[in-house]
């Protein structure tokens, strides 16, 4: 598939994450292999009102190689502001969050209430196109419930609103990330489009993307939560796609060196406090499995010294 002038085969895609697939992250992945990330959900309302926190949020690292903004919000102008205001990063195109089930969000008409308001939608999507040069995509669920699964009409009134490309997280908003995710219906949401379909919902492994590209026939795959503690997983699938065999998983010395590079570069790109406390949840997905590692596990959610936590990790690493 095509995003802006870039052709990629196959892609795969970091999964947005709020609170975990930040710009430190997202370099991490795309050094291991993953082609497209996409920032956490940014504000729109943040952009207009010049929100410091907002602002951090569409910082692009360096690494990574086609990059998107996601941006959320119900206010068709102030989307095109932030579309107009965005023009200027270094992100290749721009994600319309039309999927997030948070009630704070969706009591705005914001994420997947949209899918509730194609008419609101379509013209959300009209203006940001009117406003930026880069692709534009959006992200959206299967539907609302189980009585109202819209996907498939929604996916081809974003297309005629102009979208480059769309994200289908298969499941609707009142399932939040439980259950399975539907792939049968993405296969006939990417029958009736023409533009790129992306899957998301599920992809956890090399076997998982190879049946996900077979049911689907979708372009691109999307992996969140089996991505978190996990970078691996990105040539690990990529390499079950191009040779049909599992890759070796990563050892107790890699985990460990990748959680302590995490760390380091956490330190480096936010202040020593703060990267102590983000931390804390990384390093128990990256120790998840490795022997022997709960105590370290606890004494880290305590420590408040980035230099103390990297002891703490290097005790874990044979003599
Ligand atoms: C903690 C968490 C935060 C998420 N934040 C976002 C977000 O900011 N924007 C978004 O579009 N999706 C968000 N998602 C949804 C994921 O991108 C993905 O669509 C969903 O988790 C299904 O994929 P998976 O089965 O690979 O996890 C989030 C998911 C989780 C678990």
């Amino acid at each position: 598939m095509k995003i802006g002038n870039t052709e990629i085969q196959k892609p795969l895609f970091l999964g947005p994450m709020a609170g975990i697939t930040d710009a430190t992250y997202r370099g991490i992945c795309s050094e291991m292999g993953c082609d497209v990330t996409v920032t956490e959900m940014v504000s729109a309302k943040g952009l207009h009102y010049k929100d410091p926190k907002t602002k951090k949020l569409i910082a692009i690292n360096g690494s990574e190689k086609v990059s998107g903004i996601q941006i959320f919000g119900s206010d068709p102008d102030i989307m095109a502001e932030a579309a107009e205001k965005l023009e200027k990063e270094k992100n290749l195109f721009l994600d319309i969050n039309m999927g997030c089930p948070v009630p704070k969000v969706v009591k705005n008409k914001e994420g997947s209430a949209l899918m509730k308001n194609p008419v609101l939608a379509s013209r959300i999507v009209e203006k940001i196109v009117g406003k930026t040069t880069k692709a534009v995509s959006v992200k959206m669920r299967t539907g609302w419930d189980e009585d109202s699964v819209n996907v498939i009409d929604f996916a081809l009134r974003m297309e005629a609103s102009g979208v480059d490309f769309i994200t289908v997280h298969g499941r609707t908003r009142n399932q939040y990330y439980f259950g399975q995710a539907d792939w049968d219906i993405i296969a006939k949401v990417k029958k009736a489009v023409s533009i790129p379909v992306v899957l998301s919902g599920d992809v956890v492994d090399g076997p998982s993307a190879v049946s996900a590209f077979e049911i689907t026939g979708c372009d691109g795959l999307m992996i969140a939560r089996a991505a978190k503690g996990n970078p691996w997983i990105f040539k690990q699938i990529r390499h079950f796609i191009e040779k049909g065999c599992p890759l070796e998983e990563p050892g107790r010395v890699e985990k460990i060196v990748m959680a302590k590079t995490h760390l380091a570069r956490l330190v480096e790109n936010k202040d020593d406090y703060t990267a102590c406390r983000e931390f804390r949840k990384h390093s128990a997905w990256y120790l998840k499995g490795v022997y022997n590692s709960a105590s370290v596990k606890n004494k880290i959610n305590q420590a408040e010294k980035s230099g103390d936590i990297l002891a703490l990790l290097d005790t874990l690493l044979p003599v």
